[in-house]
């Protein structure tokens, strides 16, 4: 597991080195819709994370954004968001990362999450715990959502769909001490992993957003289901992820909104 670990790593630390360098100087923003965007930059990483993991081990899979979606599962599945938070790297706003993860047999092993901007390094292994860069992380100790800063984030359909989170925004805002929608989802979770929020929650995620974060929660003891408190996977479609201690407040209140 250590040399699938390394390779996590290397490549989330190698692609996040290149988006660091490349934030101003962009060569192309295109539109996969009306608000999402996918710049040079996201190609860039992806096909020098792909090259790598397929140089390292030619007979396992990727999955990754801003490729094909493999048609049969496979033992071994590397999971890959090249860049989580496409709209504030090309703005040229710092909250962006990596985010990388191998699924084996159908379980999420290995995380790792890399912020080049703060050279934050977020790793999990499965019943291993997590590390921020070589320090072990713990979710907080906050008890109550009174007292709680926690995350969420909105779909590329947010114009379009009923189920656009923004019933339990609005619930949530004034239940929670506050809100934060800092628009890189992997890295929200890392922080709840570590204790700078308290709670999280998205709904419409795709596993390359949440595969290597959600991970990373639960090795640092917190807990991830879905917004009605169901058993969560990677390819859940909602994730709420928390300290343990705010789950049963903030299900109550996630649970009442519109669904996918
Ligand atoms: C997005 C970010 C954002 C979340 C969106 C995601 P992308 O990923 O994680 O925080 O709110 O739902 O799609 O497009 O920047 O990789
Ligand atoms: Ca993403
Ligand atoms: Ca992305």
């Amino acid at each position: 597991m250590d040399e699938f670990l390394e390779l996590a790593v290397e490549v989330a630390t190698s692609a996040g080195k290149l988006l660091r360098e490349g934030i101003d100087k962009i060569a192309w923003v295109k539109h996969k819709g009306e608000i999402n965007l996918v710049t040079e930059m996201d190609i860039k990483s992806e096909e020098l994370i792909k090259e790598h993991i397929q140089r390292a081990y030619p007979d396992h899979q990727v999955l990754a954004e801003e490729s094909d979606i493999p048609k049969k599962d496979a033992a071994f599945r590397w999971i890959i968001d090249p860049l989580d938070g496409t709209v504030n790297y090309a703005h040229g706003y710092p909250v962006f990362c990596v985010s990388v993860a191998l699924e084996i047999e159908g379980i999420v092993e290995i995380g790792a999450v890399y912020d080049p901007m703060r050279d934050e390094l977020f790793t999990g292994a499965r019943g291993k715990g997590a590390l921020m860069n070589t320090t072990p992380i713990i979710v907080s100790q906050t008890a109550q959502l009174n007292d709680s800063l926690v995350a969420t984030g909105f779909s590329y359909d947010i114009r379009t769909s009923e189920a656009n989170n923004v019933d339990n925004w609005n619930a949530m805002i004034v239940r929670a001490q506050a809100v934060r929608r800092a628009g890189s989802a992997a890295l929200d979770l890392c922080y709840t992993a570590m204790g700078r929020f308290d709670g999280f929650w998205e709904l419409k995620l795709h596993p390359w957003d949440v595969a290597a974060g959600a991970l990373i929660v639960e090795e640092a003891g917190g807990a991830v289901t879905h917004l009605g408190g169901e058993p969560f996977s990677a390819y859940s479609r909602e994730i709420l992820a928390s300290n343990g201690r705010i789950h049963a407040e903030m299900i109550e209140i996630l649970s009442r909104g519109a669904r996918p």
